[in-house]
């Protein structure tokens, strides 16, 4: 049986194009004792995976040229010689983007389908589910009656973000590209508002903020960040958790109004999701309980293809044509 993969060709000068990777196609070998081997279903789409295909430092290692490109995947156990994966179940890891993964387990984490369905445990009960949860509720720590504005807010990260701060209680605004992902966030999710930030961002905050901004949670970077740190409140947060916007440049904007974080006694702090592992279970048992009494709701959005058409999946993403926890569904998992 044959697996195609998608490996790095080379190191890509701004935004990625098919020409960065290579597509090679390899006989699957025999599985070795303790191993799984399982077919994957999705590919996870995430901004972020762009900044791993750089050359230098960051909080994990680089990928190098030729590897399988490395991102999170959900797929089903087709053989194993593991007794703690038998065939059917259906796991979560990060296989790369590749038909066919062989794992030792220690990477896999079994779906328990009757909670949600596998592409929901590639999301909100995932690893974006559980950035939105530590980083709002351990960095941030909305108080009930603040506010709390969220930008990429229609997106994996940021729709649960607002959704765990209303639980919280607080009110929570979201900051989105167009006005049917505004009208998403208050109509089907409760945020308390929404900003187009294509139209006039800080006219659309100040009305949906009278009482200033106690927590930013963002995700984008850039000018937008700048503008909205000016709604800042005395001994506000601001959340760090990524900068979607800045991914395809190396001429990185960074924010020129900090000086905003004297006069209001603010706070600047980022995170990775990679320092909370241990408490992941706790994490998702909450948002699982919140799930189940209908106060937190999830939108996958699925975009068929094959592993080849990785980049331009990719590429529509950075074009904000996602709602929701952004999936590649491969062949094996398309009707
Ligand atoms: N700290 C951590 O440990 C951690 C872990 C996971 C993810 N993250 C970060 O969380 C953030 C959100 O990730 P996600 O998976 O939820 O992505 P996402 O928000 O689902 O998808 C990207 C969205 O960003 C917006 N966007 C893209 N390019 C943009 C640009 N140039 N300027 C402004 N907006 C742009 C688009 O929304 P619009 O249509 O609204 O513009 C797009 O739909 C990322 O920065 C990621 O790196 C951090």
């Amino acid at each position: 049986m044959k697996n195609t993969q998608l490996r790095l060709g080379r190191r890509p000068q701004g935004e990625a194009t098919m020409e960065d990777f290579e597509v090679t196609s390899e006989d699957i070998p025999d599985l070795g004792p303790g191993e799984v081997l399982v077919q994957n279903h999705y590919i996870s789409i995430d901004p972020s995976s762009r900044t791993h295909w750089n050359d230098g430092q960051s909080y994990r290692a680089m990928m190098q040229i030729g590897e399988i490109v490395d991102v999170g995947t959900g797929g089903e156990v087709i053989a194993s010689n593991n007794p703690d994966f038998a065939v059917g179940d259906m796991v979560t890891g990060g296989l790369g983007i590749q038909e066919y993964g062989i794992s030792d387990g220690t990477n896999l984490q079994k779906a328990d389908l009757s909670l949600a369905p596998l592409t929901s445990w590639m999301g909100g009960l995932g690893i974006t589910g559980l950035t939105a949860y530590f980083g709002l509720l351990d960095v941030g720590k909305p108080q009930p009656g603040e506010t709390v504005v969220v930008t990429g807010a229609a997106g994996a990260v940021g729709m649960i973000v607002g959704q765990i701060a209303r639980i919280k209680g607080a009110r929570a605004v979201g900051i989105a590209g167009s006005d049917e992902k505004c009208r998403f966030l208050t109509e089907e999710l409760g945020f308390d508002g929404a900003v187009n930030y294509k139209d006039d961002l800080y006219g659309g905050l100040r009305e949906c903020t009278p009482k200033r901004i106690d927590v930013i949670f963002d995700n984008i970077g850039g000018p937008m960040l700048d503008t909205i740190m000016r709604r800042l409140a005395l001994r506000s947060r601001i959340v760090i958790s990524g900068a979607t916007s800045q991914y395809n440049t190396d001429d990185i904007y960074g924010p020129k109004n900090y000086l905003a974080l004297a006069t209001m006694r603010a706070r600047m702090e980022g995170f990775i999701i990679f320092d909370y592992t241990d408490q992941y279970q706790k994490a998702r048992e909450d948002m699982a309980g919140w799930m189940k009494e209908g106060k937190l709701k999830f939108r996958e959005n699925l975009m068929d293809g094959r592993v080849e058409d990785y980049p331009a999946v990719l590429h529509s993403l950075y074009e904000g044509s996602n709602t929701g926890k952004m999936l590649m569904r491969l062949p094996a998992a398309q009707a």
